[in-house]
């Protein structure tokens, strides 16, 4: 995984951005460079509005002077551009390395088209191997994670030195190790069953897009 290739996936999606837009802004290392692009193009002009997927990234566009809105502001949005820590050729994803998967899920929800940069390594056969974030209340988490644990994983408390970390919400997040998920829809409904579970991080019939960049200069684009 290079800069290079997150920069090449980043920079592409800005070519799906048209003047007027309402735009949900990912977050990330790989959506960094749209937000930078987008930063660019606003000061050259481009009239759009940004709906932040997350605290960092609403201070991201705040520093490149990009406009934003808060959800409540809005009904629907044209057009969100985000990252992925997993996805596959049916563009089922893997989201939430980053801490951010309820805001982002939230905002792809309303989005009329989500577009997705990764770099070459995310792309992958089988989603499973990155450990699938899942954001739950700290009430009680210690039961929610036995009962995720059911569904056949490992699940681990993310925690940064000793202390859990803390989503944008309010949340704790548990790292679930699955090894391989053969059927992302039925396991991303069994888990938000579970009382304890806010979201997940599988995206599944979500994503229009995806944009792949390679170390070799050259971008993959998969559509549905
Ligand atoms: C944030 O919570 C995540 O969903 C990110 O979109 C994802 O982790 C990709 O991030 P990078 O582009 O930094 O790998």
């Amino acid at each position: 995984m290079s800069t290079k290739s997150k920069q090449l996936a980043g920079e592409k999606a800005t070519e799906f951005i048209k003047d007027g837009m309402v735009l949900g802004l990912g977050t990330g290392s790989t959506v960094y460079w749209t937000i930078q692009k987008l930063g660019e193009l606003v000061k050259g002009g481009l009239n759009i509005q940004g709906v932040p997927t997350s605290k960092q990234t609403e201070k991201l566009a705040n520093q490149l002077d990009i406009p934003l809105l808060s959800l409540s502001d809005v009904n629907d949005i044209d057009l969100t551009i985000d990252g992925a820590d997993e996805a596959n050729s049916n563009l089922e994803l893997i989201k939430g390395g980053g801490g951010a998967l309820l805001r982002e899920k939230m905002i792809a929800s309303i989005s009329r088209r989500l577009v997705i940069v990764v770099d070459q390594s995310k792309y992958v056969p089988e989603l499973g191997h990155f450990p699938l974030p899942v954001e739950i209340v700290p009430f009680g988490w210690e039961i929610t994670s036995k009962q995720i644990a059911a569904l056949g994983c490992l699940p681990q408390l993310r925690r940064e030195e000793r202390d859990p970390v803390v989503t944008d919400n309010g949340n704790y997040i548990v790292d679930c190790h699955f090894n391989t998920i053969s059927d992302a829809k039925q396991l991303d409904q069994a888990l938000n069953m579970i009382p304890g579970v806010v979201e997940n991080g599988l995206f599944v019939d979500m994503a229009n897009e995806l944009i792949i960049g390679r170390d070799d200069g050259t971008i993959d684009f998969l559509s549905t």
